[in-house]
């Protein structure tokens, strides 16, 4: 693929704080990052029905859905991973620009990939939240029995088994679904922006 060459930046005409202001609430990226079934999606879910019904405009976006379509050409090695992520973390940024409180649910497992993504915004426009949840826990679950494949040797570099996963170091928020219920979770969440004034 060649780079993008004489291309210019324009301005829009309107910002995003005067999004921000219209809609009453701060834009960001809630990244929720953990392990293929560690609750990513429900947690994301239910948190998007609440922000609804607060009145925030959000939207989520989500590993399996974002690959059938924007990212349907990258499968699960290391590069097309950070690609995968790389895109995302553009599509975040574009979606915090239009005021949107957007909830990116990816396993995203290297830690320099969710660095750059956090990189790229402003300081407090990314906001990792980790779904913790051990692999047995995970593995347990199953819902979509790929984990059992991969014990199988069926799916190869799968997250957890025989790929890695990099824990994040030091994330805005930890969710703990293996002894949270959700609704706890998504608590957790929705305190942290009141808390730190997203939401008010
Ligand atoms: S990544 O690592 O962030 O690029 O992955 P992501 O885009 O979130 O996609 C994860 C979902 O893809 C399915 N799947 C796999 N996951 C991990 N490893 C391998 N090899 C793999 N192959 C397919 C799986 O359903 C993941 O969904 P979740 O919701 O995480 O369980």
């Amino acid at each position: 693929m060649s780079k993008s060459t004489n291309i210019v930046w324009h301005d829009s005409a309107v910002t995003k704080e005067q999004r921000q202001e219209q809609k009453k609430h701060k834009s960001a990226v809630l990244w929720f990052t953990g392990l293929s079934g560690s609750g990513k999606s429900s947690v994301s879910v239910e948190l998007e029905k609440r922000l609804y019904d607060l009145g925030v405009h959000s939207y989520r976006l989500d590993g399996d859905n974002v690959r059938h379509g924007l990212n349907n050409n990258l499968g699960f090695s290391q590069e097309d991973r950070t690609e995968n992520i790389r895109r995302i973390g553009e599509v975040s940024k574009l979606m915090i620009d239009a005021g949107i409180v957007t909830l990116s649910a990816f396993i995203s497992p290297y830690r320099e990939d969710r660095d750059k993504v956090r990189e790229i915004l402003d300081a407090d426009e990314f906001i990792e939240v980790y779904v913790k949840c051990s692999l047995e826990a995970c593995e347990e679950r199953d819902p979509k029995g790929l984990y059992k494949k991969a014990r199988a040797g069926e799916i190869k570099g799968f997250t957890g088994i025989d790929d890695p996963y990099e824990e994040p170091v030091n994330p805005e928020v930890i969710v703990k679904t293996d002894k949270q219920t959700l609704e706890e979770s998504v608590q957790v969440i929705i305190d942290y922006l009141y808390e730190k004034g997203y939401l008010s």
